[in-house]
């Protein structure tokens, strides 16, 4: 198993410059709303007993206090995401926590434990392959901006912290093309789900089946699970072609089980349980 802790000092650079970069945004926003709201207030006053009609005065008025609330409704997303990155850079400092996983599964792919850190990452590949994963993924998988995207991926640190979940990074030459996970775990019955996607441009290649394969050996050997589900879509035949290259039995479908927008759809059960996952390694 390929499971080890990496140096965190650089990734701590990185979590401190954006944080860097989100408060000068921040106060940025902030500064050029003041600005608007008082050069609104000077002009009033300059034009006071001038020859303009009282409603360019209200004009005036009306676009400072926009400028004024738009700029620190918008300062505050950013000041909040700067405490985040400085509360991750803090963290980080210290190790990346339990469940730390990595692996190698190339020359080039890598697999490495998703963090705050991978925010922006996150989100572009999401951004890029919306359609593509709109489709197959739920609406909390599918950020719709940069400071959901750092919620969303604190709340996975959390809980992978937690021992929830383990959320993992496929990356090509460090950078970011899918994901893959185990979650949620469940501790007493000894059983997790696995969940993935790749970026379209890098399906065909095995890297998913693969990944999963790492995580498989991670969830029954370190883990020491005793059950891993997939559950997919029957009409999503390259995720259920994972779990059947996999090695996965088929144990049903769950009719209409789950809604996607207005669609009521079906989901397949598939799953490996421990002595499944033995006999294949010849244990
Ligand atoms: C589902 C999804 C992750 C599958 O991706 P994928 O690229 O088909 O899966 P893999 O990376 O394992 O690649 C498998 C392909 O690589 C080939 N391959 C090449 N080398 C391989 C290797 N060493 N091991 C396994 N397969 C290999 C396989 O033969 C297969 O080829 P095919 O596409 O011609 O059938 C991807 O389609 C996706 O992200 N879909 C949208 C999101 C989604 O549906 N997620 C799942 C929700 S349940």
């Amino acid at each position: 198993m390929g499971v080890h802790q990496t140096s965190t000092a650089p990734r701590r650079t990185r979590l401190v410059s954006h944080a860097r970069r989100a408060m000068v945004f921040g106060l940025g926003k902030l500064l050029v709303g003041v600005a608007l709201m008082a050069a609104a207030f000077h002009l009033v006053e300059v034009r006071r007993n001038g020859p303009l009609p009282p409603v360019y005065n209200i004009g005036f008025l009306a676009v400072g206090m926009l400028g004024f609330f738009v700029g620190v409704f918008t300062s505050f997303a950013d000041l909040k995401s700067a405490l985040q990155w400085l509360r991750a850079a803090r963290r980080s400092a210290d190790d990346l926590g339990p469940h730390a996983f990595s692996h190698t599964l190339d020359d080039e792919h890598r697999l490495h434990v998703l963090t705050p850190a991978d925010a922006d990452a996150f989100f572009d590949l999401i951004t890029h392959n919306h359609d593509f994963l709109a489709d197959w993924l739920t609406p909390e998988t599918l950020v719709e901006s940069r400071a959901d995207a750092v919620d969303r991926l604190h709340e996975l640190d959390e809980a992978r912290r937690a021992g929830l979940v383990v959320p993992v990074g496929i990356r090509k030459a460090g950078e970011l093309v899918g994901v893959v996970g185990l979650g949620p775990i469940d501790s007493k019955r000894r059983s997790a789900q696995i969940y993935y996607w790749i970026d379209q441009t890098s399906q065909g290649r095995g890297l998913v089946t693969r990944s999963c394969s790492a995580l498989l050996d991670y969830a029954f050997e370190e883990l020491r699970l005793r059950r891993v589900v997939i559950r997919c879509e029957p009409r999503n035949t390259r995720s259920c072609a994972v779990a059947e290259r996999l090695g996965f039995v088929l144990e049903g479908t769950l009719r209409q089980c789950e809604r996607r927008g207005e669609e009521l759809i079906d989901l397949r059960i598939y799953a490996m349980l421990r002595d499944e996952y033995a006999g294949a390694h010849g244990d």
